[in-house]
């Protein structure tokens, strides 16, 4: 190994760890099994961002839902006979757990999957659901790791790390081959960077020299680690990372993703988790795609003002769309409050509910003044009959057997409602 992150060979000369041949290679192994992905063209991305084109190459649709297969089928198809005997282990509470489950399970080798005690139950059952034994071990991620790691000396199992291994690196850089064959005029590539495995195996496939394409990486601000490393010259590591982009909340590169990245990346870019927000409900709503934050980075760098891509032909690379209904939910309700598109109102009532209740309690005896157009509730003005009548009024009223009509104007201190579920008369 150089220190430009290239194995010298006997006479000194400096090889790249991962070509473009070894990616072609990858190709071959993973074609059966799995989707050359669909390339989608978008017209409003191009607009909003100024580029001549905007291609979105869509890892959603992926087998197990992101890139993750292509890397794990392309190395544990490589397995010694007697390594496919033993097995395999790896870590991880996400993606690359799918990938490792799928292959094992196509393949036919046994897969070990080791996951944090905060990995969902989700997960979890979707992990075993491709035929991979789960263990729940450590309080997190790197107590899973460092479990798997010994458990794989004590065993013999392989352990299939999610990134920093060349032949993952050339299983995730098909994403690039087809990129090129897809969309040949391409000018920029936008990929997200976790532990940089899928952007080095991007950047193997379309930097050379007849294909020169910018690869730009993109991070989450809360884990923009891979900037200040490639332009210190060494791996920095931070120590925290925060960020709703849970597949890219790495805190570093490992040697092989840095070597790589050094020669195939040409910048790295940061965006916050509401550009994030925003990406994920623009992907839903104009693309009908469900991408979880991790592969939704990439639009938002496109759409940043960060980041000049007038006038060019970019690809964005939407990386994985597993995450669950709530939390897509919760994304896309921040992400449209970041476009201006939802609004949150909060109203500290001092009093209430004496003085607000029949504003605000959709009751039963209220229910008239409700209507709904286009989908929306909307509530019209209580009429003046309406407020005679007693319909609509403050408080709870009750007839009593006399025929007059007794008013409690607190309706939670009535003695004849407390308990009900609506204030009626
Ligand atoms: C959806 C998604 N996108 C991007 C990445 C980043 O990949 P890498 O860690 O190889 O940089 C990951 C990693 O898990 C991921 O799950």
């Amino acid at each position: 190994m150089t220190d430009s992150g290239e194995s010298a060979d006997a006479n000194g000369a400096s090889e790249p760890r991962v070509t473009l041949a070894d990616v072609r290679d990858a190709r071959e192994r993973i074609r059966d099994v799995v989707h050359r992905t669909p390339l989608d063209t978008s017209r409003t991305f191009a607009e909003l961002s100024g580029a001549a084109s905007v291609g979105l190459k869509l890892e959603t649709f992926q087998r197990t839902g992101s890139f993750k297969i292509r890397g794990a089928y392309n190395a544990m198809a490589q397995l010694s006979p007697d390594d496919r005997e033993t097995g395999v282990i790896a870590s991880s509470a996400g993606n690359h757990a799918q990938g490792v489950a799928l292959a094992g399970d196509l393949l036919g080798v046994d897969a070990t999957i080791v996951v944090p005690e905060t990995t969902p139950a989700a997960k979890i059952e979707a992990t075993r659901g491709y035929g991979a034994a789960v263990v729940v071990e450590g309080e997190e991620y790197e107590g899973a790791y460092e479990y798997a790691r010994d458990r794989a000396a004590e065993t013999g199992e392989t352990f299939v790390h999610p990134f920093d291994d060349e032949a993952i690196v050339a299983g995730q850089g098909t994403v690039g081959l087809e990129l090129r064959d897809q969309y040949p005029e391409l000018d920029t590539v936008l990929v997200s960077v976790g532990g940089g495995g899928l952007i080095s195996g991007i950047g193997t496939a379309l930097s050379a020299k007849d294909a020169d394409v910018r690869v730009v990486g993109v991070q989450p601000e809360g884990a923009a680690h891979a900037k200040p490393s490639l332009e210190a010259g060494e791996i920095r590591q931070l120590s925290d990372v925060d960020t709703v982009a849970e597949g890219i909340a790495d805190a570093r590169l490992l040697e092989t993703t840095f070597a790589i990245a050094r020669e195939v990346v040409d910048d790295v870019v940061s965006v916050s988790d509401r550009e994030i927000a925003a990406a994920v409900a623009l992907l839903a709503e104009r693309e009908k795609v469900v991408a979880e934050g991790a592969g939704a980075a990439p639009l938002a760098a496109a759409l940043s003002a960060d980041l000049d891509v007038r006038g060019e032909h970019v690809g964005v690379v939407v990386s994985g769309g597993n995450v669950d209904l709530t939390e897509h939910a919760e994304l896309t309700r921040t992400g449209l409050t970041e476009l201006g598109r939802y609004a949150t109102l909060r109203l500290a009532i001092d009093g209430w509910p004496t003085r607000v209740a029949p504003w605000s309690t959709p009751s039963r005896r209220l229910a008239p003044s409700w209507t709904s157009s286009n989908g929306l509730a909307t509530r019209r003005p209580i009429t003046p009959t309406e407020r005679r009548s007693g319909s609509g009024s403050r408080g709870a009223t009750k007839r009593t057997s006399t025929g007059s009509s007794k008013r409690c104007p607190r309706w939670t201190a009535c003695p004849w409602w407390r308990g009900r579920s609506t204030p009626t008369s």
